[in-house]
């Protein structure tokens, strides 16, 4: 036990091994079991970034499990395409279909976002789960519908109002659990709520989208504290690096020199689906608000001393709230 707890944690914290495709390879051999095949018959999962990458990857988890997903991309025609891949991957001769509801919503775009939540109180009583795994990593800097900056909209704004919409269907499942996909990236940045949407800074992708994905660690956090009484988990996670449509046009350069150690897609959506379903909720819930990578909680930070105080978590909330609208959260 020991030993693998030592092994595992050095992967960890010297990244290739922990990151690359070697993480799952060698972590499976400990860690925890698989959910039950039927875990996730007759419950809903709310699926964003779900016409490519990771989050169809996760679709095809979830769905293997009996979820009905509810897949939420920018593109109709993308999400119809990915539907049909995940119908083919799970076709089995004498079984179901895969249950999927493929939906155009823009989670960057808060109106969208309202309408979408609305209409979802229309059609299912509760829901179990809700993943937030749409992801950007613009060239130039460009802005929402809202005009906030594309990457905290994409990122932060649009699955913060999602999350305070859903929180009634989640309440009536009774065990949900929200998953906020962020990236080690974010180990890369402290929290900075000074300026969230980067408007002091001269902006690049690669650092919008590491301050979003620290963000997006935090939240979770402060959520999961919020949400505990009502029988709501929340986590974040990273996937470790897999080759994605996203990772090899947005990074093509590390692409291309990770290659051969890229994870799979599915080994990266490996925690996302087993945070979804792994039962009953005192595996993980006992653990809400924590960072998981290959079915284990992580560090938040490289360096105790450079946790977020809560005056500056403080300053995030309400900044976003600020942003989102003045419904109290
Ligand atoms: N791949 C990795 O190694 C890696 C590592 C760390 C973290 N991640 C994270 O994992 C998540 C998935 O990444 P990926 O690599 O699978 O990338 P991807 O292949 O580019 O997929 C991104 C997905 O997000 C959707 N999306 C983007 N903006 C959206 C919006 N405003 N509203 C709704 N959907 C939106 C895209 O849909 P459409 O374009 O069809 O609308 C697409 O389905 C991201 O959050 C990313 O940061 C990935």
């Amino acid at each position: 036990m020991r030993l693998t707890t030592t092994v595992d944690w050095l992967m960890d914290k010297t990244v290739v091994p922990g990151y690359s495709r070697l993480g799952p390879a060698v972590r499976r051999a400990w860690w925890p079991a698989d959910p039950a095949p039927d875990a996730l018959v007759g419950r809903h999962v709310v699926v964003t970034g779900a016409s490519s990458g990771l989050g169809e990857a996760a679709v095809v988890g979830l769905a293997r499990l009996g979820a009905t997903v509810h897949m939420l991309g920018r593109r109709q025609d993308r999400l119809d395409d990915s539907a049909a891949r995940v119908r083919d991957r799970l076709a089995a001769p004498g079984t179901p279909a895969a249950d999927l509801v493929s939906e155009v919503c823009d989670v960057s775009d808060l109106d969208a976002v309202r309408a979408y939540a609305a209409g979802l109180a229309d059609q299912i009583d509760a829901l179990h789960g809700l993943v937030h795994g749409a992801g950007v990593l613009p060239p130039e800097r460009a802005e929402s519908a809202q005009g906030h900056e594309l990457v905290y909209a994409t990122h932060v704004l649009g699955p913060f109002l999602l999350t305070a919409l859903l929180r009634r269907l989640l309440r009536e499942d009774g065990d949900a659990r929200v998953v906020w996909v962020s990236s080690g990236g974010m180990y890369t940045r402290n929290l900075d709520a000074s300026d969230p949407e980067g408007t002091a800074r001269e902006f690049s992708g690669t650092d919008a989208y590491a301050r979003t994905k620290r963000m997006q660690v935090v939240l979770a956090e402060m959520w999961a504290e919020r949400l505990r009484t009502d029988q709501i988990a929340v986590h974040s996670m990273h996937p470790g690096w897999a080759a994605t449509p996203g990772l090899t046009e947005s990074l093509a350069g590390f692409a291309k020199v990770a290659g051969p150690l890229l994870r799979t897609p599915e080994q990266g959506a490996d925690t996302i689906v087993w945070l979804a379903a792994a039962g009953p909720a005192s595996v993980t819930g006992g653990c809400s608000g924590a960072f998981w990578s290959d079915r284990h909680p992580r560090s938040k930070t490289f360096l105790p001393a450079v946790k977020a105080s809560p005056d500056e978590r403080a300053k995030l909330w309400a900044a976003v709230t600020e942003a989102v609208g003045t419904e109290p959260y």
